[in-house]
Formats: C-alpha cells, structure tokens, sequence
C-alpha cells in the first residue's frame, strides 16, 4: 500500500503522509495541506473526517462491530461490571483486584456533594428537563471543587476522575428526586456503584429499600453498553471543550448538553414517545413507516440508522434480547415492545430502510428496559449520560495527556465582500 496520497491542483501535485491504524483504517494526513497548498478540506457534519488518533474504542460500521481496549462489547456486556469497564476505558486495562479495591474507595471517598448545591437545584422548576438540570449542576461543581479545573498531572486529572465518578450519580439521582418531590438522600456506601445509585434514584422515605437483582443486573448492562462509541456528537463536544483547558467538569456539562439532542442521546426519549403515540393511534405502523420515508414529512423513525453502524449496531442486539429477558423477569408485558419489533421487521424489509441501510440503533429498545425499570421518560437520556461518562472521561484524559492543540476547524467564507460604511442617514 503507497505511504502517501497525491493531490492534484491547478497543475500542481502535492503529497501527504498515510496514517494506517491497528484496525488497518487508513487516514490521510493533511496537517500541511494550507500551508503546502493553500486549500482546506470541507466536509460539514465531519462525515468524512477524523479528528484525532485514539486507542479507547474501536467500531466497524460495516461489520457492527464494538470493542472497548479491544474487548468485544458483547464479552463486556455478558462478563463485566460497570465499574471494571469504567476503570479499562480510562486507564487501558481492565483492572486487578487490588486496582478495583482502590479505584472504588477513591470514588466512594467523593460520593458527597456540597450541601448548597441543594439551593442551586432548587432554583429550577419541577417541570425542567433533568438533561438541563443535569448540565447546570454539573458545571456548578466547579465552583465547590476549584482544583479539578486546572488539571496538568495526572495525580491532579485522577483527583478529578474520582471526584467526578463519586458525584454524578448524586446529582443524577437528585435530580430525579426533585421531580418526584423526594428529600435528596445519599445511599448506602456499602452497596455496589449501579446499586447504589438504584438505591439513591428510588428510595422512599420510611420504606425498607429493596429491589431486584434483576433490574440491577439490567441497568449494569444498560451503562456498560452505553459507556463509550468513540468519536461521536457528545464525546466530540466534550474533546473540543476540554482542548481550551476549561476542565473537566465543564467539559462534562457541555458533552451532556449535546448529549440531550434527539438525533443523538435524546433519541431514547424520542423513540419511546414515537412508539406511544403509534400505540395510541391504533397500532398502525405502516403508516409511520410511510412517514418516515416522505421527505416532504419531518417525522424520522427515531431509534433507527447511524453515522457510522450501517449493519446491526451491536448494542441494539444485545438490548433487544435483554428486554425480553427483563421483561419476563419481572413479569411485566409492555404492548410497545411488539410494536417496536413489528416495527424493525417492516424496515428490514423496506427497501427504503435496506438501500439508505437504517438497522436499530442503541436507543431503539433501550426505552423499553428503562421504563420496566420505573424509570420516568425525561431520564432515560440522563440515564444514556451516567453510562457515557467514563467514556468521556476517557477521551478527554487521552486528548489531555497528549497535549493536543486547541480545536478551531476552519471555514469556506460565502458572506459579502468589502463595502464601505453607510451613515442611518444614507440607508
Ligand atoms: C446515537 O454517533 C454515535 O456514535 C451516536 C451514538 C453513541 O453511542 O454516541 O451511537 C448514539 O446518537 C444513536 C443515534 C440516535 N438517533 C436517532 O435514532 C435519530 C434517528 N436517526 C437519524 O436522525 C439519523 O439516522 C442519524 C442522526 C442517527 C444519522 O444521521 P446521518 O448519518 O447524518 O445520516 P443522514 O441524516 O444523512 O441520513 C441518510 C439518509 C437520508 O435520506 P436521503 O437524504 O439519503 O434520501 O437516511 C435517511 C435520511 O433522510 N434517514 C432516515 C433516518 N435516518 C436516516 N429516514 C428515516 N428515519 C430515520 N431514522
């Protein structure tokens, strides 16, 4: 294979290096191409465009194909806990006993929030939305924790992780618990990360918690799934932020706000908001089928197609047999899971769906498990986040300790050219 790759211009030609990746994904590198040529490249969505190398997450879109470090998400899924997959997308191994141990009491020694926080909380209206509650409190953290701003070392960017890890389920489970009308209460320490959180989420005062093993095994499964997908919207804003050195947690708070969009995280709200208002309509899904492909109509069948899968993503695979799995467990029968399968039938046999190749995503059954778990809709995208954050974390560690350049893409400029100035009087 030729090391570098010929562009031709106006009768000149001028060479770039290749980078080949240990997937054998093939990039052209035009860190010189202005200065060498003076052109830039455009491509609007970065559909064609790579913004950095990373060794965290691999994806083969043709293939559907999802590793984490090199390990299968389907092996992750099966034989991991949360935890395990948090600590292997941060530090590159999935961790010994010892490594876990450790890891563990750090974050449990930040499982704590500054009681005023409590007032900032307050401060919103019981009807906003927890993905905005959740960005705004996020970011508020810096003013309680100073230090993880500026965070060179890695021991400082550590300190950072930890404090993170420990208080982002607080404020998650908060922020649930405002909507609910809930005293905001801490967990049981001695109680597992996910449990942990189920417990802070749900608890009920003078109720004896308890709960299913089922349903904590599920949502493991739900946050490792949802844990890193390299390069995409969110982890892209959160990279892009974290490249001016504002810090991790508004690095955060930003990845969440882009996170909350329909067409990425929002999308697990949309789908089960979609499937509701078919069941109410009658069931018939043809019809929105017939919607989706009109391009004169908005509605898009949400929960389907993907930047990069275009084969079965492989997390929609894994959630898809886990829903029934859950379901049966707890004993609950849920008519939008039929229309969700009636659904993906019709379009795996449409050639719309076929030729544009629009398989399931993440977010098509993911609606399903969540509600079984009590879950209320508004969360089911806070609840994308608090399985996205060590991914996050991860991207932004690595981009950190490489020192990359601040992001700033350029443009093409189709505006005005020169013209003078003209006094009110004269326009
Ligand atoms: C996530 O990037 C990631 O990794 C994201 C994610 C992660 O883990 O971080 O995987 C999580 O965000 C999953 C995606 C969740 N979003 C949805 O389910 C929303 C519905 N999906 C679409 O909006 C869309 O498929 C996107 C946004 C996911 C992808 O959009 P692209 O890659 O920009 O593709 P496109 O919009 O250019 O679509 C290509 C064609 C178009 O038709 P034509 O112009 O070629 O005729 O496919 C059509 C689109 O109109 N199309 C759909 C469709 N998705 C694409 N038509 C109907 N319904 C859909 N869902």
């Amino acid at each position: 294979m030729s090391k570098t790759a010929t562009l031709e211009f106006d009768g000149k030609k001028y060479e770039f290096p290749i980078t080949v990746g240990t997937e054998d994904e093939i990039g052209i590198d035009i860190k010189k191409l202005r200065g060498e040529a003076g052109l830039i490249t455009l491509d609007p969505g970065f559909k064609n465009t790579g913004s950095c190398e990373s060794a965290i997450t691999f994806l083969d879109g043709e293939k559907g194909i999802l590793r984490y470090r090199g390990y299968a998400i389907e092996d992750l899924a099966e034989k991991a806990d949360f935890l395990e997959v948090v600590y292997l997308l941060i530090f590159g191994e999935l961790p010994n006993k010892e490594q876990l141990e450790k890891f563990t009491n750090d974050i449990k020694e930040q499982s704590h929030v500054d009681e005023e926080m409590k007032k900032i909380l307050d401060g919103f209206p019981k009807s906003a939305h927890p993905m905005g509650v959740l960005s705004s409190l996020t970011s508020a953290l810096i003013a309680f924790n100073p230090s993880s701003v500026d965070v060179s070392s890695e021991e400082d960017m550590y300190k950072a992780i930890v404090k993170i890890l420990g208080k982002f389920p607080v404020l998650a489970a908060w922020t649930l618990r405002k909507k609910n009308s809930l005293p905001l209460n801490y967990g049981d320490e001695d109680l597992g990360y996910v449990e942990n959180l189920h417990k802070m989420m749900f608890e009920k005062p003078n109720k004896t918690y308890s709960v299913d093993k089922a349903v904590i095994n599920a949502l493991d499964k739900l946050l490792i799934l949802h844990a890193d997908h390299e390069q995409n919207c969110s982890t892209s804003t959160v990279r892009m932020v974290g490249s001016s050195h504002a810090g991790l947690f508004a690095s955060l708070s930003a990845g969440i706000s882009a996170l909350w969009g329909p067409l990425h995280g929002g999308a697990n709200q949309a789908v089960i908001e979609m499937l509701e208002n078919i069941k109410e309509d009658g069931g018939d899904t043809k019809k929105f089928m017939e919607k989706a492909k009109d391009k004169e109509d908005p509605f898009r069948l949400m929960g389907f197609g993907h930047r990069v899968y275009k084969n079965f993503d492989p997390r929609a695979k894994i959630i898809k047999k886990s829903a029934d799995e859950v379901l049966g467990q707890l004993g609950i029968e849920d008519p939008v899971l039929d229309i969700a399968k009636g659904l993906e039938k019709q379009a795996l046999e449409d050639d719309y769906f076929v030729k544009r190749k629009l398989y399931p995503n993440v977010d098509f059954y993911s609606g399903i498990i969540y509600r079984a778990l009590g879950i209320p809709v508004d969360m089911f995208t806070v609840m994308f986040a608090l399985g996205r954050l060590p991914g996050w974390i991860a991207q932004w560690r690595e981009m950190r300790l490489k020192k990359e350049p601040i992001g700033r893409p350029r443009q093409i400029y189709t505006g005005e050219n020169h013209r003078e100035f003209k006094p009110l009087g004269n326009r």
